[in-house]
């Protein structure tokens, strides 16, 4: 359950979801990746998380955004990047193409992702009680539509942002911003859910009203700031303060 905030605000209005990490599961490519890589498979699912969003950082605090590329470009390059770290052997005995194969495999396995089972039931509640729902995501228009779709959630979001359209990637600000200028709400009056510390961090201190998902019992970031929520599934989302009346 989320710990009670320590300070009053106004009732919430809507809950805005990062996608990847939370809505889907971007570590159900272990199983694909064991396969292809015997005894590497979950140390290449990790390494390719982090280098995945060490790349969306890069490009956007680097040369104002001169070398911005789509987060599936991101994607694939921090694939490569891992497969080379985490089995550098690989390349020579993958001769015609199977290098390129087993990137390609990986990938198509990234653009379905296993969505998280409680998901359905927690964006319905929340429609249901007429609180507004959106996606706050890094993934580019494409992807989302794809991974939401597969995940058999379309028609349960009134807001798929995607930050391609600014070519900036959270934790800038002004992708955070998105969330503001497609609900028309204040930051307080929406909730930001996350299972990214990182990302919980970023959006507290834009003003977001936030609820860390902390799903694997894993340390808080240690820069001074807590999220306002911490929950351990998203069926938190639930208990949240809205101004709906309803019960939690
Ligand atoms: C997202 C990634 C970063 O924005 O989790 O969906």
């Amino acid at each position: 359950m989320p710990k009670p905030p320590e300070t009053t605000s106004l009732p919430l209005r809507a809950v805005l979801f990062d996608a990847y990490g939370t809505l889907f599961d971007v570590y159900s490519v272990a199983l694909l990746a064991e396969q292809l890589f015997p005894g590497r498979g979950q140390a290449l699912s990790l390494l390719w998380r982090d280098k995945q969003i060490e790349y969306t950082h890069l490009v956007s605090t680097s040369s104002h955004g001169a070398h911005y590329q789509p987060f599936w470009e991101l994607t694939r390059a921090a694939l490569v990047y891992a497969i080379k770290k985490i089995a550098p052997d690989i390349r020579a005995d993958c001769a015609n193409g199977q290098f390129d194969a087993k990137i390609e495999q990986l990938m198509n396995q990234y653009r379905c992702l296993t969505a998280f089972p409680e998901n359905r039931e927690v964006l319905q509640a929340l429609k249901s009680r007429g609180v507004v729902t959106g996606i706050l995501s890094n993934g580019d228009p494409a992807m989302l539509a794809v991974a939401v779709k597969s995940a058999g959630l379309g028609g349960l979001f009134d807001h798929v942002i995607s930050t391609d359209a600014i070519r900036r990637y959270k934790t800038h600000p002004d992708a955070y911003t998105l969330g503001l200028q497609a609900t028309g709400l204040p930051a307080r009056q929406i909730a930001f859910v996350s299972c990214n510390s990182w990302d919980a961090l970023a959006a507290t201190w834009f003003g977001y009203q936030t609820l860390w998902i902390n799903r694997n019992q894993a340390p808080f970031e240690e820069l001074g700031t807590q999220p306002l929520y911490t929950g351990s599934s998203l069926r938190d989302v639930l208990a949240l303060p809205f101004g709906d009346g309803a019960p939690a």
